[in-house]
């Protein structure tokens, strides 16, 4: 089988939501949805831009779309030729992620029309398409090619209105209502045949006519260069987007193509995890891969990555807890410099997180749960609509999921510790890291008559549990947070007078030992034969297998968390949350006591968020259930070929890719199966290789080094490579 790519027969509009995600084009600037050429908001077409948010009046903020600069429509003998309104004889579409190529070939009657685009990896403004059409009866064949601006948005419209340049390139230019951000599109051709040429301005978009006349067994090929700007990144974006375009169509597509495809083969020559022994679970590797390198930031420094990509704007396009403990590994890795990307975006919207524990009351920083531009929050009161009243209801993600911002810290000491590279904690790491341990302390919950500290109100990694008192995991992360704190006393060592600046400008020397009396007194979790009890009061709730509380539902699309959700009163959860503690935190924990924890939590789990599987993969593979670990690894793997992963939370749609499924397939390859771990500054590895696979191999750079992940069923090694 075809390790390397994707591919669907037939065309069905029912379909084109998933599929759209599926056969994703990005370069971590924008997302091009995998739907045909000829379509528009009703198939789902976006390009979804990174880090350019916009609201509409009282509606949700999210991600913009910019306008559509590699539409196609064609027509023949002036009836039009477009999947989702003419059934196509054939059609067969196909996605390679070995260069992020997406191709079609469809058979209309009596038209076939064969493309590939790609959106560059080699320069991140400019997307192509090369469109051949082959006619099979005599005729006339007209092309409508230009900027769509028939744009699918959730919560749109993002712009006041388009302002429309005709000219060698056309241009499309808007600006979004919120924050006047000025989006430009432009497109050029370069065709192999003569044509009657008209220009058509409509409401849906900038359009040529290209009108010629055709022999049966005439080929036509024409190749379209577009470029999407933004004035987030200069001045004059339409003039850039023109000028990026005309010059991509002197260097012709096959040159574009080049440079993409070279692209490509850096991103997999430094990343790529191959699997022998079982060709569907290597392609389904490589699919993740895919994804999650797609969509890395690579034009900016300061840019992370959405919990649902660029593959539209659910989620809001919002940075959630997915990017830090997820997506974060791989990059730490294979691509550091993604990484601190990453980090740095944190780092960058500090003052949103100041601003966000003022506004409740405490000090410190603490982080939006759905993190937009400069750190604010996305996440709303109400983030779930229910599917029976149809009623917004009140949700808590925002104000007590607090685990957020000790995950944030915990991101920047793993990165350090794994790569030894202390410059990111000197660039405002450490800064973040002591707001955050502020806001802990300030949002403690101390009881005179007692001498333990407890969090009260919170959201663990399961949301379906909402207010809970002491969730295991949020207190140990906490703890996590506050050590990190206090160790950078030690970690600064050589730099005192540096780190005693730092302290005092951020009055900071009194609350170094409330810190440390924290610490020392921080609520443990409470245990029961050897089982952490999730939060106070779990082991009390109703007992019952995951298939009684499914029976149930009276609506698939129903909520499962919230006042009046089926989870609510029972012990089925949501996703990993003590055995996510445990993943993240392995040192802490006994075997035995993971092997306890695992047992009993798995079964109750409802892994109905597509973070849950790696974590429970990840343990797995530490306790030697390789059996299970493959199961799991299957399917966080397998989640964006088969278009798997809840699409709805009560009424509101969160479909997309998975980009912390793709990050946590890598985990359980590298981390898990391979068991690779630094130790005093050098990677090791402690391979566990299921049945199901003969071989894994992989490149790692680590301790500032590069090497060479090699596990067969005999053993495994790590070599300088
Ligand atoms: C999960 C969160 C996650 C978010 C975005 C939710 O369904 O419960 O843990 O951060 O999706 O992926």
């Amino acid at each position: 089988m075809d390790v390397w790519s994707l591919e669907k027969c037939g065309f069905d509009a029912g379909e084109a939501v998933g599929d759209g995600n599926r056969f994703l084009c990005a370069n971590g600037y924008m997302g091009l949805r995998g739907a045909p050429e000829e379509a528009g908001r009703d198939l789902y077409a976006a390009v979804t831009l990174a880090g350019v948010y916009d609201r509409n009046g009282q509606a949700w903020r999210e991600p913009v779309n910019a306008p559509n600069a590699l539409y196609l429509r064609l027509f023949f003998n002036g009836k039009a030729l477009a999947l989702g309104e003419t059934r196509p004889i054939k059609h067969r579409q196909r996605l390679d992620y070995r260069c992020g190529l997406f191709s079609r070939d469809t058979l209309f009657d009596p038209v076939r029309v064969e493309s590939e685009r790609f959106v560059s990896m080699a320069e991140h403004s400019l997307l192509a398409d090369r469109y051949r059409m082959q006619v099979i009866q005599d005729g006339e064949i007209t092309l409508q090619a230009g900027i769509s601006t028939d744009l699918w948005d959730i919560n749109g419209p993002h712009f006041k209105g388009f302002d429309f340049r005709p000219g060698p390139a056309l241009q499309v230019r808007a600006v979004t209502c919120e924050k006047g951000i000025e989006v430009a599109a432009a497109q050029c051709l370069r065709t192999d045949f003569e044509t009657l040429e008209r220009l058509e301005q409509r409401p849906e978009g900038l359009f040529r006519m290209l009108t010629c006349p055709v022999k049966k067994g005439q080929i036509l090929t024409v190749e379209v260069f577009a470029a999407v700007c933004t004035s987030q990144e200069g001045k004059d974006p339409a003039e850039t987007a023109r000028q990026s375009c005309l010059r991509a169509r002197e260097r012709g597509f096959e040159e574009c193509l080049k440079a993409h495809r070279d692209a490509w083969e850096d991103i997999w020559a430094c990343s790529e995890v191959t699997l022998e022994g079982n060709g569907e679970a290597a392609r389904d590797l490589h699919a993740s891969q895919y994804h999650l390198n797609c969509i890395a930031p690579r034009h900016a420094q300061d840019l992370s990555i959405p919990a649902r990509g660029l593959s539209g704007q659910t989620y809001k396009g919002a940075i959630f807890w997915d990017a830090e403990i997820f997506c974060l590994p791989m990059f730490v890795f294979t691509q550091p410099e993604i990484a601190r990307s990453l980090l740095r975006y944190r780092i960058e919207t500090l003052p949103g997180a100041l601003k966000k524990a003022r506004e409740y009351g405490y000090r410190g920083a603490f982080y939006a749960w759905e993190s937009q531009e400069g750190g604010q929050e996305g996440c709303t009161d109400f983030n779930v609509v229910d599917v029976f009243t149809h009623r917004p209801v009140r949700t808590y993600f925002r104000d007590r999921q607090i685990h957020i911002s000790a995950d944030v810290v915990y991101a920047l000491w793993q990165y350090s510790v794994w790569t030894g590279d202390r410059t990111l904690l000197e660039e405002g790491g450490a800064r973040v890291i002591l707001e955050c341990a502020r806001f802990y302390l300030s949002r403690a919950n101390a009881h005179l008559d007692r001498t333990e500290v407890d969090y009260a109100d919170v959201i663990g990694p399961d949301e379906y549990h909402e207010r809970v008192c002491n969730n295991a995991f949020t207190n140990r992360m906490i703890l996590y947070c506050i050590e990190s704190a206090l160790s950078l006393r030690e970690v600064f060592g050589d730099k005192k007078a540096w780190f005693s600046s730092l302290l005092k400008e951020m009055d900071y020397e009194r609350e170094l030992p409330l810190l440390e009396e924290l610490c020392g007194r921080l609520r443990g979790p409470k245990t029961r034969e050897g089982v952490i009890e999730q939060f106070d009061g779990y082991f009390a709730l109703e007992d019952c297998s995951l298939d009684a509380v499914r029976a149930r539902l009276r609506d698939d699309r129903e909520y499962w968390g919230g006042d009046h959700g089926v989870a609510g009163t029972t012990q089925i959860i949501k996703q990993a949350d003590v055995l996510a503690l445990m993943a993240l935190l392995p040192e802490a924990f006994e075997d035995e006591e993971v092997e306890k924890n695992w047992q009993y939590y798995e079964p109750r789990t409802e892994h109905g968020s597509s973070l849950s599987a790696c974590m429970y993969a990840l343990t797995a593979c530490r306790l030697g259930l390789l059996d299970e670990a493959w199961r799991l690894f299957r399917r966080t793997a397998g989640i964006d070929v088969t278009g798997g992963g809840k699409q709805w939370a009560g009424e509101i749609y969160i479909g997309g890719t998975h980009p912390a499924s793709n990050g946590g397939a890598w985990m359980i390859a590298a981390l898990g199966f391979a068991g690779l771990r630094m130790s005093n500054g050098r990677p090791e590895i402690h391979p566990r290789l299921p049945d199901q696979l003969t071989r894994l191999t992989f490149p790692v750079i680590a301790g500032g080094k590069k090497w060479t992940v090699d596990i067969t069923r005999d053993g495994g090694s790590i070599l300088p490579s």
